[in-house]
């Protein structure tokens, strides 16, 4: 028998807030941090480097093509002890910011509809859980990759709010923004990822759900943390 480490699941939309409370929950526990929409973000944009998909969402893509990519790619994580966090490497090469914008957010929702995709990231995802404790960050954390978690939690919030959030970071970041337009992307990932046939994004049967449009980010983290104790996991 195996040794077992707690896994805490951190599933939902993205905008509503997993990052930060992921984040802050591993760095509170000394755990692992999946960050699994960067491994479909890695093929995202690996698949549009190829050519297999564009911003066209009604091109047809050729998954059996997604799929041999992406078992060409040496996937790793790395844990970097200067930052304190896991590096992603691809091929040996570091993936930085640049899977980071909305533009390969769709390029990764697209190509996650795949069955043969997903499972060709599966054992990759399992297998952090087997050297320490971690907090995964995803959509099908608590359904299909970790379905023994000791802590689901599904983090949502409104389309609207989301976009509003966006809007100021993009604002902050002294970029331009479109209300409207981040609004209708927003829509349109959220539509794909929760309508797909294969691990739809959706709250775990046991899990808790919250919604971030009415809670500040300390309040999410308070509140999942005292989740995790009431599931014997205590910080
Ligand atoms: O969480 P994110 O925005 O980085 O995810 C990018 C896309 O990847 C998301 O729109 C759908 C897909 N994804 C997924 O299908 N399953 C996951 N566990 C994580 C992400």
């Amino acid at each position: 028998q195996p040794l077992r480490y707690p896994v805490i699941c951190i599933d939902g939309p993205s905008g509503a807030g997993k990052g930060t409370v992921t984040w802050r929950l591993a760095q509170a526990l000394d755990y692992q941090l999946l960050d699994s929409g960067a491994l479909y973000r890695i093929v995202g944009l690996k698949a549009f480097e190829a050519g297999l998909v564009t911003a066209d969402t009604s091109q047809v893509i050729d998954e059996m093509a997604v799929l041999k990519l992406t078992q060409s790619l040496e996937i790793a994580f790395v844990p970097n002890n200067a930052s304190g966090r896991v590096d992603i490497l691809v091929n040996d090469e570091a993936v930085g910011e640049q899977v980071r914008n909305e533009t390969v957010g769709g390029y990764a929702s697209q190509i996650a509809i795949f069955p043969k995709v997903r499972e060709a990231l599966l054992k990759l995802q399992q297998d952090m859980a087997t050297r320490s404790g971690l907090v995964a960050d995803g959509r099908d954390m608590g359904t299909i990759v970790f379905p023994n978690a000791d802590v689901k939690v599904f983090l949502t919030a409104s389309a609207e709010a989301r976009a509003e959030r966006r809007v100021a970071q993009l604002l902050n970041a002294g970029q331009t923004a479109d209300f409207d337009a981040i609004l209708t992307t927003i829509k349109a990932r959220d539509d794909r990822d929760e309508n797909r046939s294969t691990a739809p994004s959706k709250p775990a049967e046991d899990a808790l759900l919250l919604d971030s449009s009415i809670l500040d980010a300390d309040t999410v983290y308070e509140q999942v943390k005292k989740h995790c104790q009431t599931k014997g996991i205590f910080f």
